[in-house]
């Protein structure tokens, strides 16, 4: 076994949540902390404090994340450890418009930090929509909460959630109105996918293995592909997802950084930014479509009625809070390619969608077909090998490859090497908010996006929502039942390759 390369030091601190009593606060944030209380990598001295509109105290607040704990979390509450991690909860109301409201979280803040003997680390975690995050580092600056970066001083950090802007142009404001308040070794833009285990891996796997290195280009592999599968639907999320889409809310982020992570080029060093040096390579080599070419290589769909595991369910446009005639996309299908000497010509083929038959992740390589002679005499003889690496759920790396059946005669049969993390290392992987805060809190941006890298995925991505949104022309929207793999154009862009989706 290796030793960590970089064991991360967690410093004590105080977490600020604005949106404290929001969904992402109580399903993610609130038991990741939890989540590492139990598991001992907490620092000794910490808070949380939760900001939001609704008036709540703090017994309000210790009640809602133990409920919220309870439900959420992946391990059970402690009653043992349950008392000290509850007085460390507070919260402040306020509205992120109004000034005086940053003036009662200063006073709120320091109050904690005097009483708990904290030393004035400060991580702002901005769980508010895209709208809402000028106003809130606006707030904090003039409320005089943020410190400049030092080695010495205590730290101020911030952390943004996604989507950060609605396109370019919002995510470059929204960027430069952060910038003017944090230094960028202070903000901290997450992207939860970064955080998961598996995704992690893909690194190790590419780098730490000599076998895969030497035929991941374009000479050995025929075409990559990134399933991105959810069977819940909009949930109670519709207003949001009115105005993101899919290809906001999941492409321009998670699938994007994925797809960096099979593409991008061996980094010099771990280093955050090595890494990510390279991964901005590779959104800046995406081709880009012209508006011509939007409907050809990508396609928009939106469920319909339909049933999920055996429990019928509603379409999209008559889910609760959506318009009855939405043109929101909850399904996007994509034709990629990396325009650099290692992916020439290798298409990356990206979907993504809810109300999918089933939830599952995963990226899977396939390789070109062994060469016509011996035991591949008619071209489709032999299947191709395909690695799988399975993000979510059951985690773990397979490879296909084709293998006799014991017999006398020569029958050649696909067979699969599996390597499951469950049963290989015996414990459960922590949430990837787990990772991520921890992260946070010690100082290290590598699995969090830099500004260019955002504002380069919105550069992909803005021509297609630009041809979609056209009145006249615009690609046509399909639909697929719910519970279905997707809508048949979807299938279709493969099949005019040649190919076909892989079955999950
Ligand atoms: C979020 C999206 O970022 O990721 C959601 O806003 C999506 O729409 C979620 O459901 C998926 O995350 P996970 O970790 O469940 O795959």
């Amino acid at each position: 076994m290796s030793e960590p390369t970089h064991p991360l030091v967690p410093q004590p601190c105080t977490l600020v949540i604005f949106g404290g009593s929001g969904d992402l606060a109580r399903r993610k944030l609130i038991p990741a902390v939890y989540n590492l209380l139990l598991d001992g990598i907490l620092p000794p001295n910490y808070a949380i404090l939760g900001n939001g509109r609704t008036p709540l105290s703090d017994a309000d607040f210790r009640q809602t994340a133990r409920e919220a704990i309870a439900k959420y979390s992946r391990q059970k509450i402690s009653e043992k450890v349950w008392p000290d991690f509850e007085r460390r909860l507070f919260f402040v109301a306020g509205s992120l418009q109004d000034p005086k409201a940053y003036k009662a979280l200063r006073q709120r803040l320091e109050q904690i930090e005097t009483d708990l003997k904290l030393p004035g680390n400060r991580i702002f975690y901005l769980a508010i929509p895209p709208t809402s995050i000028a106003d809130a580092v606006e707030g904090l600056r003039s409320a005089g909460l943020v410190q400049p970066p030092s080695s010495e001083g205590p730290f101020s950090r911030v952390i943004v959630e996604k989507p950060i802007g609605r396109d370019l142009d919002s995510a470059r404001k929204i960027n430069e109105a952060v910038s003017r308040v944090f230094d960028e070794s202070q903000i901290f833009r997450i992207d939860h996918y970064l955080g998961k285990e598996t995704v992690q891996n893909l690194l190790v796997l590419r780098f730490a293995n000599s076998i895969f290195e030497p035929i991941w280009n374009y000479k050995f592999i025929d075409h990559v592909q990134i399933t991105v599968a959810e069977a819940e639907g909009v949930g109670t999320r519709a207003t949001y997802y009115e105005e993101a889409g899919t290809l906001r809310d999941m492409v321009q982020n998670h699938m994007l950084q994925l797809l960096c992570l099979v593409a991008m080029e061996p980094p010099t060093d771990l280093g955050a930014d090595s890494i990510r040096d390279e991964k901005v390579k590779v959104v800046r080599s995406l081709r880009r479509y012209a508006p011509q070419q939007v409907g050809t290589y990508v396609v928009r769909g939106q469920y319909t009625a339909g049933a999920v595991s055996g429990k019928p369910v509603v379409g999209y446009r008559e889910e609760e809070k959506v318009n009855p005639n939405s043109e929101t996309e909850t399904y996007v299908a994509l034709r990629m390619l990396v325009d650099n000497w290692r992916w020439s010509d290798v298409p990356i083929y990206v979907r993504v969608g809810k109300r999918l038959p089933k939830s599952a992740t995963e990226i899977s390589v396939h390789f070109k077909r062994a060469p016509m002679v011996l035991f591949n005499r008619d071209s489709t003889a032999l299947d191709q090998n395909v690695l799988v690496i399975r993000i979510q759920p059951d985690e773990g790396i397979s490879l296909r490859m084709m293998a006799k059946i014991p017999g006398t005669s020569l029958r050649i049969e696909p067979v699969k090497m599996d390597f499951h993390y469950g049963t290989s290392f015996g414990k459960a992987s922590p949430e990837a908010y787990e990772r991520l805060l921890l992260d946070a809190m010690s100082g290290d941006p590598t699995l969090f996006a830099r500004r260019d890298e955002v504002e380069e995925a919105w550069a992909f991505i803005d021509p297609i929502e630009h041809a979609w949104s056209q009145k006249e022309n615009a690609p046509p929207l399909s639909f697929y039942p719910a519970g279905s793999w997707g809508p048949e154009e979807a299938d279709e862009l493969l099949a005019n390759d040649g190919r076909t989706w892989r079955r999950l």
